[in-house]
């Protein structure tokens, strides 16, 4: 890990970073030496704030009972797959955020979601895109299908695109707030996604997006 963060400073031309992750959740070196290390990195001034991705609420709530106890710096970001539809329960959801994670975020607002794939890969715009699309294998179902419909037909109404709205969605999002992390290939891309920013979703809106599906 040290030298990961040299050589990435030095990659990037700079002395530090504001957030350092880890990326994913790694059940075979025991937290306290990772967090050690992360500890040392924060202290030194090579990154300002840790966080943490891919990883399960009662892992997250290990961590941060450790960083109290040890007083090492907890983690402030959680980065997740995070998006409008609901994924189906299943044994592999590590990296999903579902209902009990929600529950924790609301419950520890010090931690901030950033969700990432957050229109699923642009699957929200294309019906063809969705088919046997392979992001698709953790949400398609009934709830989906319902869920694809109130979007589409809000969607329609407020003058956006599915994957737009769906951006404005998760920026209005409270408990817990979430921050959005796109991945625009193109400049095309880039630019069709920035009307979500002043896409402002009334209240009777969110409600319908909100009560679809489950
Ligand atoms: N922590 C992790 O394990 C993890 C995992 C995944 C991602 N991430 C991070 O999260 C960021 C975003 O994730 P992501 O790339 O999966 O996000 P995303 O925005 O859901 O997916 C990006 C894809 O969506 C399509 N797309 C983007 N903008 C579009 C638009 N305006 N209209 C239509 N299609 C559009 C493109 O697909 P096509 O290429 O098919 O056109 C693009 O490749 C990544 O850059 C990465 O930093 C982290």
């Amino acid at each position: 890990m040290h030298a990961s963060i040299d050589d990435s400073l030095r990659r990037l031309g700079t002395d530090h970073v504001d957030l350092y992750y880890v990326h994913v959740d790694d059940r075979a070196t025991p937290l306290e030496e990772t967090l050690e290390a992360l500890a040392e990195i924060v202290r030194a001034g090579k990154a300002r704030h840790i966080g943490w991705s891919n990883v399960r609420t009662w892992r997250m709530e290990h961590i941060r009972a450790l960083c109290e106890r040890h007083g090492w710096p907890a983690p402030v970001a959680l980065q997740q797959q995070h998006s409008y539809l609901c994924p189906r329960t299943g044994p592999d959801m590590a990296s999903v955020v579902d209902h009990e994670q929600l529950d924790y975020l609301r419950a520890h607002d010090d931690l901030s979601l950033v969700a990432y794939s957050p229109i699923l890969r642009g699957i929200y715009d294309d019906a063809a895109k969705r088919r046997g699309h392979w992001m698709m294998e953790r949400y398609a179902g009934p709830d989906a299908e319902a869920r694809l419909r109130v979007l589409g037909e809000v969607a329609a109404e407020l003058g956006v695109t599915p994957n737009q709205l769906v951006l404005a969605w998760l920026l209005h999002q409270t408990s817990p707030r979430a921050i959005p992390l796109i991945g625009p290939r193109t400049l095309d891309q880039y630019e069709a996604t920035l009307p979500a920013l002043a896409c402002a979703v009334p209240e009777e809106h969110l409600s319908r997006l909100d009560a679809a599906g489950a």
